[in-house]
């Protein structure tokens, strides 16, 4: 089978890493990839939002199957465009990626499918957001409705603050047209973790829960990043508790796509928080979480192809989905200055080292191939990940294998998995 994976980041190399393990597969391209995917197969210059080339390439190379990494693709039809041609996408229908790409179509949904979620308005004009945002007073989320490159959030402690962040997306358009329609929502508090299932349409077979680490300093300090790390599992969401969560946060979602003739097939990721009035959704992606992604795929201990197939066939419980028992843990490395401005092109050395110690695998993010080398061209470079016997050990190993790796003005998180590690006592 000749796979074709679209995006660019650590999530996209773990997946062309994972795919090329199963005996089907011949050939691997990664558009536009990364150093990374470059190892695993070939890249291939096309950005992962020009809809027309992809397919363009898929029909030239006779492509058997597309997984779309990141969200964009599919919220512009990839999938629905993919289909028409015959060729087999793994990620929903531009109808069911609205699950991310519209935030008040997400909470519509989860609203009208009974999943818990904080209580919210949604408003297209600056004054009555407004005015709603003064009635109920601060603390208060405002949420743009489109894709805002992880950004268009703001968790106002202030009225002030919650009214400028309405000012800036509806009346100055920082996002664009994302910020035409926003959603507001009521504060809620406690601990965060990923909870992903693969999808059929019908059925679902989940992965371990997982947490992200979205602040860019240790102790959840700083700006939010696209992650700085992730563990599974995730204590504060246990296995005895998987089927009960995905009967709450899952099942309702394939339902209600279900019903109205959109089944959703593809993985489907809930972002919940544990408040202590239980547990609620945050918001949905359509895909793999960056970095939730790396620790999942090195302890799923099934054939990814076979899964992923099953998904677009209907036929989900036919395939096992496996976890492998130990934990794993991914801490991303990233370049001096991101989130804000950072410099790129470093050379990047240790990567091999890294990957000699047991465990360990350096999945590459903002790479490139320079020369034979590999040089830094974004802002996470890369997420070094290693299993364990336990969250404990895979952080000792994940870190020996980070002091390993090296690049000009390179920073990390040192505290991934300490949320987790505390709550096992
Ligand atoms: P979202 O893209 O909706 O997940 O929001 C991004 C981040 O904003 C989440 O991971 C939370 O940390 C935070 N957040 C979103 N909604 C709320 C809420 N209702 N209360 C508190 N924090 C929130
Ligand atoms: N790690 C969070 C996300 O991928 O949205």
């Amino acid at each position: 089978m000749k796979i074709l994976v679209v995006g660019s980041g650590g999530r996209e190399h773990a997946l062309c890493w994972k795919l090329r393990q199963s005996p089907r597969v011949s050939e691997i391209y990664a558009a536009p990839g990364n150093g990374g995917t470059a190892v695993e197969g070939t890249n291939v210059p096309i950005k992962d939002d020009d809809i027309p080339a992809l397919i363009r390439f898929a029909k030239e190379k006779a492509v058997d199957l597309v997984v779309a990494g990141p969200e964009l693709p599919l919220v512009l039809g990839l999938s629905d465009a993919l289909t028409r041609e015959g060729i087999p996408c793994f990620g929903p229908n531009a109808y069911a990626a609205n699950l991310e790409g519209s935030k008040a179509f997400s909470k519509t949904v989860m609203h009208e499918a009974g999943v818990p979620t904080a209580p919210f308005r949604i408003f297209d004009e600056f004054e009555l957001a407004r005015d709603f945002v003064r009635e109920k007073g601060a603390p208060i989320v405002i949420k743009a409705d489109g894709l805002a490159a992880g950004k268009g959030v703001v968790v106002a402690r202030s009225v002030e603050e919650a009214e400028d962040a309405l000012d800036q997306m509806m009346n100055r358009k920082i996002f664009g047209s994302a910020g035409d329609r926003v959603v507001v929502e009521e504060t809620l508090d406690g601990e965060e973790a990923s909870f992903l299932a693969f999808c059929d349409g019908e059925n679902y077979a989940v992965l371990p829960s997982s947490q992200d680490h979205k602040a860019v300093g240790e102790g959840d300090t700083g700006p939010n990043t696209g992650g700085m790390g992730a563990y599974s599992p995730a204590p504060i969401l246990p296995r005895e508790r998987f089927e009960e969560t995905a009967e709450q946060v899952i099942r309702p979602i394939l339902r209600h796509m279900a019903e109205k003739g959109q089944p959703y097939k593809g993985v489907l990721y809930a972002g919940l928080m544990f408040t202590p009035d239980g547990l609620q959704v945050l918001e949905y992606n359509v895909r793999f979480g960056d970095p939730e992604c790396q620790p999942l795929l090195m302890r799923l201990d099934s054939d990814l192809v076979e899964i992923m197939l099953a998904c677009i066939e209907g036929r989900l419980p036919e395939v096992e989905v496996k976890a492998r028992p130990e934990a794993a843990l991914g801490v991303v490395l990233a370049a001096g200055g991101y989130p804000a401005s950072y410099p790129k092109g470093m050379e990047i050395s240790g990567i091999a080292e890294a990957e000699a110690l047991s465990g360990v695998k350096v999945f590459q993010a903002g790479t490139a191939v320079d020369n034979g080398g590999v040089v830094t061209s974004g802002g996470r470079v890369l997420c070094v990940t290693a299993l364990g016997q336990g969250l404990a050990q895979a952080k000792k190993r994940a870190y020996e294998a980070v002091a390993l790796v090296h690049f000009e003005n390179s920073f990390h998180r040192r505290d991934i998995g300490d949320k987790g590690l505390k709550r096992l006592g």
